[in-house]
């Protein structure tokens, strides 16, 4: 399988769940390409991997700037190659998880899921099949921001996320690819 594993992260809380699904990947025996979609100037063409990692942190119940920016690059590129076709036809052994980190301050996962959304419509559009979604708690970092890591919906969130965070993240990157072989012929 070719596997990708983009993200972007403006406070390095998305990095650090990217960084374990990466360490997971190589430990189920398999290459991944890591990307930060901020270092990412070319179109990337996703078709070429068998499932791809994606993820973002939240802002405002969407993913951050750079990640949207490429997102809209990627469907012009989609478009004019005419990659997305009237019902989105599935393509057989395409596969993508998405998840975010989020800190849900005023709703809770509700501000995580519009974003897991909108990151999986490209995939959708292209064919690719969204295999799997995640919200993973992740603190505010900036210092006048951190008074919302005791008091929002989530409770207390100082630390997330912590070890057992990252610890599921990786059980799960392994449950995906698991599924994923059972479904794809592996090359
Ligand atoms: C300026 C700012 C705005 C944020 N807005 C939201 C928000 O609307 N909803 C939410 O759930 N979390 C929000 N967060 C929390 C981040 O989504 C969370 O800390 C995330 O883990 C950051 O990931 P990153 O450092 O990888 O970008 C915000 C954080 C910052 C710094």
């Amino acid at each position: 399988m070719n596997i990708l594993n983009m993200y972007s992260s403006l406070n390095g809380q998305t990095e650090k769940v990217a960084f374990e699904i990466e360490k997971a990947v190589i430990e189920a025996g398999f290459a991944v390409t890591t990307v930060n979609v901020k270092n990412q100037d070319d179109v990337i063409d996703l078709l070429a991997y068998d499932l791809t990692f994606i993820g973002s942190g939240v802002y405002t119940w969407l993913p951050g700037k750079t990640m949207l920016k490429w997102i809209e690059k990627q469907m012009d590129y989609a478009r004019k190659n005419d990659l997305i076709l009237p019902g989105s036809p599935r393509i057989p052994g395409k596969f993508a998880c998405v998840y975010c980190t989020y800190a849900g301050p005023h709703t809770g996962e509700g501000e995580a899921i519009p974003a897991i959304k909108y990151m999986g419509q490209l995939f959708e559009h292209l064919g690719i099949t969204v295999a799997d979604e995640w919200s993973i708690v992740g603190a505010f970092i900036p210092e006048k921001m951190r008074h919302f890591n005791n008091c929002g919906r989530l409770g207390n969130i100082v630390g997330r996320p912590n070890t057992e965070d990252l610890r599921q993240v990786r059980e799960k990157t392994k449950g995906v690819i698991d599924y994923l072989q059972l479904s794809v012929p592996v090359k």
